[in-house]
């Protein structure tokens, strides 16, 4: 698998950074957190991590523009290139000790992701992805899952945070899926599910309310996995709509058509 410089450059980035996070999940009890807003929690960690990502990214190309979550949008001069980042994904999960948090990394060549890098430190895990060049965990090549029955299928889903406001839609979504589904899965990090859904540990997946952070590399892991994607309209406004439904081709469609239905 031979990687182009700015992938290389993107997985730079993303290990220095998850070395960071490595070190600061060892002394978590030590980390300065606040609250973002209700169930919202931000640490030292995650603003150590997006340090390293924006001067990693910003030495390579001084000129592209950035939307990261914790320091928002920055323009650069260049007007056709955007990184996505979260550098953590997961801090739920990273605050209370639960090692499933990652690295997310993605490229936007004027409005088309076109790179995305998610690493998982704690399992050192690295997902990689170009436009027309597949997507890779570590050195292996990722295929989707091939399951095609909802009633075979382990989908993996977010539940929404305290205060936004969806929980009774989101109670009735839940309830249809599971209808359906041999199993559901909340791992706490959007970047990976959509990372697992690319490398065929879960067969699809589902979430409201999420970032260009959140989902820009996993929705090149996904299509370059040879999965499908679309907000729940069934349209390509995820960005603007938040919302996401991923899986193969059969996968996708039947959980969205669950979604769907009426609640
Ligand atoms: C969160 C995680 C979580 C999802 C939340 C996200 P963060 O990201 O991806 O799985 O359910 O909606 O905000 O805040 O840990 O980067
Ligand atoms: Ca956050
Ligand atoms: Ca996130
Ligand atoms: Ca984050």
């Amino acid at each position: 698998m031979a990687r182009s410089a700015i992938l290389n450059v993107m997985v730079q980035a993303a290990v220095k950074a998850g070395r960071s996070l490595a070190r600061d999940f060892g002394e978590v009890q030590n980390l300065q957190v606040s609250l973002k807003g209700p169930g919202d929690y931000v640490s030292q960690a995650d603003k150590r991590a997006e340090d390293i990502v924006y001067a990693e990214l910003r030495r390579a190309r001084p000129d592209y523009s950035f939307l990261m979550e914790e320091s928002g949008a920055i323009e650069g001069s260049d007007g056709q290139h955007r990184w996505l980042v979260d550098p953590l994904d997961g801090t739920t999960n990273f605050l209370h000790g639960i090692p499933v948090f990652g690295v997310s990394i993605a490229l936007e060549r004027q409005g088309q992701i076109v790179a995305g890098v998610i690493y998982n430190p704690a399992m050192d895990e690295l997902y990689t992805a170009e436009r027309g060049g597949g997507a890779f965990l570590n050195d292996r090549r990722l295929r989707v899952a091939a399951r095609t029955k909802l009633s075979d299928a382990v989908i993996g889903t977010g539940v929404p945070h305290l205060g936004r406001g969806h929980h009774g839609n989101y109670l009735l979504e839940l309830r249809n899926v599971m209808g359906e589904t041999a199993g559901i899965r909340r791992m706490g990090a959007a970047a990976l599910d959509l990372a697992y859904v690319a490398a065929g540990r879960l067969d699809g997946f589902w979430e409201d309310a999420l970032h260009p952070w959140d989902i820009g590399a996993g929705i090149l892991l996904v299509r370059e996995a040879g999965g499908f994607l679309s907000d729940k309209n069934g349209g390509q406004d995820m960005f603007e709509t938040k919302s996401i439904v991923a899986g193969n081709e059969a996968i996708q469609s039947a959980l969205l058509q669950v979604l769907k239905k009426p609640v």
